[in-house]
């Protein structure tokens, strides 16, 4: 085995998870299944034991949330936990609020696949009219970052791996290599760029890859950060494969 552990966490099913739009950087709530959902990741966790020395997750509230249900659930509330936009959902542009299936009948599914799945590719930038251009850009929890000038209008996996690997490199890992057992709660693709580095995944492998909510997942590693044990999800095989399988046909017509 590894020689540390470390577990993630995708948010529990969110409101605009279960209505399928684009979410990004909306605040979008826990749906009544997310919040289960949430709940059901913590008793699989107690019953593995798992006892947590740090928390980290995004400035979300369905990610925060999905952390708060787990920890109370646990009993562990008294345990640090670190919140960041670096852990944040991949910002998903001028889509947000687009149902995905609507949208991948306008532009063709290929194109949603492309948006929702590719590494480089970015989303088309939110622009100042959008809906909740305000609502994102003006909101008081990013006043500790990222900069105003920095303050992405869009992000490709690419650019969301770029400011999550900082985090995780200059403050996740020390604590790891300390003996720290770290939960994550965050996001699909956030946790896609963590995962597409740890294990080092192709274009293609990544593009392939779609992450439940609300079912943990381990990996063990090395002490030098490498995998020995890779995303070994705490739920039996066909409900974590139907749970991918749901993620990724929100992205076909209707
Ligand atoms: C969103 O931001 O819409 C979801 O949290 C992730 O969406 P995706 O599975 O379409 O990338």
């Amino acid at each position: 085995c590894g020689k540390y552990k470390i577990v993630m966490v995708r948010h529990g099913e969110s409101e605009w998870n279960k209505s399928n739009q684009f979410c990004g950087w909306y605040d979008s709530a826990l749906s009544e299944k997310g919040l289960a959902e949430a709940k059901a990741a913590a008793k699989a966790l107690k019953e593995a034991g798992y006892k947590f020395d740090i928390a980290h997750t995004s400035l979300l509230c369905r990610a925060i949330i999905t952390l708060d249900i787990i920890l109370k659930e646990i009993g562990q509330t008294d345990i640090p936990i670190c919140k960041t936009w670096r852990l944040n959902e991949r910002h998903y542009g001028n889509l947000i609020g687009l149902n995905k299936a609507e949208t991948a009948a306008k532009y063709g599914e290929k194109q949603v696949q492309i948006w929702r799945r590719s590494f480089a590719t970015p989303p088309p930038p939110m622009e100042k009219n959008h809906p909740y251009y305000d609502n994102i850009v003006n909101d008081e929890r990013y006043k500790d970052g990222p900069k105003k000038e920095e303050f992405p209008m869009f992000e490709s996996l690419k650019l969301t791996i770029e400011r999550t690997l900082p985090y995780w490199n200059e403050t996740i890992v020390p604590q790891i290599k300390e003996g720290k057992l770290i939960i994550i709660s965050a996001h699909g693709n956030s946790l896609r760029g963590i995962v597409k580095h740890l294990d080092n995944l192709s274009e293609d492998q990544i593009m392939a890859l779609n992450l439940p909510t609300g079912i943990p997942f381990i990996y063990e590693l090395d002490e030098c950060m490498r995998p020995v044990v890779s995303m070994k999800f705490l739920g039996d095989e066909e409900t974590v494969r139907k749970a991918m399988e749901a993620v990724a046909a929100q992205g076909k017509a209707k």
